[in-house]
């Protein structure tokens, strides 16, 4: 069969309110412009993230029923533990809240000021937790990440040479080697084993302990067994487990391909610095058995790390993907390619090209795409990765993505023609977009709370009737 089903069946549903377009430019208006302040419920499809928005299996509502709620060493965590230790191979298992909670603890431990981590391309949690700590978060993607358009298979991959040069520089500076699986701020590529390898090698060359983040473990070890030749006949749970006995310990934010709504964990080889992590994990999360999290949300966890492990389900998650890129592609908008597998990435500055870099093209379309048609999407671009100069302009991204991220087992084939065709009709009107500006931010992660105006056609902002300069080209 070409048709690719569901793995699924529909138990039961959650409406979604209807909007209009007038409503929704002034629920816009009034949210600053900032999708991140918008209510769920004003929300028609939400593409903003496939974080913690999965839906659970009915195994996963049976085990929850299950879920021991005892201070210390209730049996929810020893399943928890139990499955963390078989899938990825590491012996101790630390739970704790979500990804970033695994981020400060353990990098509370290991980075100091003027320390410098290098990853193939840090998250933005990832990189505000080094960045907070005095250290710098570098990003080394390999060259193909930068060609929106390359079709190298393996575009999440690290840039070896640079990782090497890095070391020898600077390498006793360097407190850990970090990558991340599937590489999320380049488009959700994935990371090839040998590139892994190759880390790997030079980590232990230098005398570095070497972390994965392995957010979307699972989507990256089926994008190798279908594009890495030596794992083609592999199990998804093998490809992992090669990965994973190649590092030192792994950090995860099971909200991704856990299939949970919240939790995550850190997963080490090495009981001194478990220990110490322990520790302040007391202070902050709880206790060591839970981390923070209920004894019904480990369970399922545990549950959703297998499902998020199955090759039917994997199967349909890429098909998913690929459904909504190739309908983008062939509607003209400009999509990276190869789709990975938890979203699909628009180019805003090839969709937008009259709007600068430094008048946040990407966050005129997410804009432009909710008060088309109620969608959610996310940018990341220099709204999210940029820096306010000191003269007020802003210090472009690398890129100009839009995110259109798929929670797992929540929309259907209609709900991405629906995107497809509201993306066509934003494309359609993108001569007349202006760009935006940047009314007020914060000091760290300034996506979630800033807050733009739009230009209007003349280049001048709404909010501060100066004319910009150069706003439009
Ligand atoms: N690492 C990666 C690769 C991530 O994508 C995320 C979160 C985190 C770490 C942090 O995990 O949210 O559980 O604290 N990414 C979400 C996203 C927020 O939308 O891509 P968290």
């Amino acid at each position: 069969m070409k048709t690719i089903i569901e793995p699924f069946r529909t138990k039961v549903v959650e409406a979604i309110k209807f909007t209009t377009r007038a409503e929704r430019e002034e629920i816009l208006k009034k949210a600053g412009y900032n999708l991140f302040q918008i209510k769920a419920e004003d929300v028609m499809v939400d593409f903003l993230t496939d974080s913690g928005t999965s839906a659970m299996s009915s195994e996963q509502w049976a085990a929850l029923m299950r879920g021991d709620e005892s201070y210390a060493g209730c049996s929810s965590y020893f399943r928890f533990e139990q499955t963390v230790q078989e899938i990825f191979g590491f012996p101790i298992v630390i739970p704790v809240h979500q990804g970033r909670a695994a981020e400060r603890l353990l990098f509370g431990e290991l980075v100091k000021p003027g320390h410098v981590v290098p990853s193939n391309t840090h998250f933005d949690t990832t990189r505000a937790n080094i960045e907070f700590l005095g250290g710098e978060a570098v990003d080394l993607p390999c060259q193909e990440a930068k060609d929106s358009f390359s079709d190298f298979p393996f575009k999440g991959n690290m840039d070896i040479e640079a990782l090497r040069a890095l070391l020898r520089t600077r390498g006793e500076s360097v407190p850990f080697i970090m990558v991340t699986v599937t590489n999320n701020a380049v488009g959700g590529q994935p990371v090839s084993i040998e590139n892994v390898q190759e880390i790997s090698q030079l980590a232990r060359q230098f005398g570095k302990p070497f972390f994965i983040d392995a957010a979307r473990f699972s989507e990256n070890a089926y994008l190798v067994k279908h594009r890495e030749p030596a794992y083609g006949d592999k199990s998804i749970g093998y490809i992992a487990r090669e990965m994973f006995s190649l590092a030192d310990g792994c950090m995860m934010s099971a909200k991704k391909d856990g299939l949970a709504n919240m939790g995550g964990f850190i997963a080490l080889k090495n009981e001194e610095l478990a220990n110490s992590v322990r520790n302040k994990l007391i202070i902050t999360e709880g206790f060591s058995t839970y981390g923070g999290l209920n004894g019904r949300d480990l369970e399922t966890i545990a549950v959703g790390l297998r499902e998020a492990m199955d090759e039917d389900y994997l199967c349909y998650r890429q098909a998913a993907a690929r459904y909504l890129a190739n309908g983008l592609r062939e509607a003209g908008i400009p999509v990276v390619v190869p789709s990975g597998m938890h979203a699909v990435y628009i180019d805003a500055k090839k969709m937008l090209p009259n709007i600068e870099p430094s008048y946040l093209p990407g966050q005129r379309l997410v804009c432009e795409l909710y008060i088309e048609c109620g969608l959610r999407s996310c940018e990341i671009g220099t709204a999210m990765f940029g820096r306010t100069r000191a003269d007020g302009s802003q210090e472009p991204a690398r890129q100009e993505l839009v995110r259109l991220a798929l929670p797992r087992r929540v929309y259907g084939q209609s709900h991405y023609d629906y995107v497809i065709e509201a993306c066509q009709l934003v494309q359609e009107r993108s001569q007349s977009l202006t760009g935006m500006t940047i009314v007020s931010e914060p000091p760290l992660l300034r996506h979630f709370t800033a807050k733009f105006a739009p230009l209007n056609a003349t280049g001048e902002s709404e909010r501060n009737p100066q004319r910009v300069e150069s706003a439009c080209r």
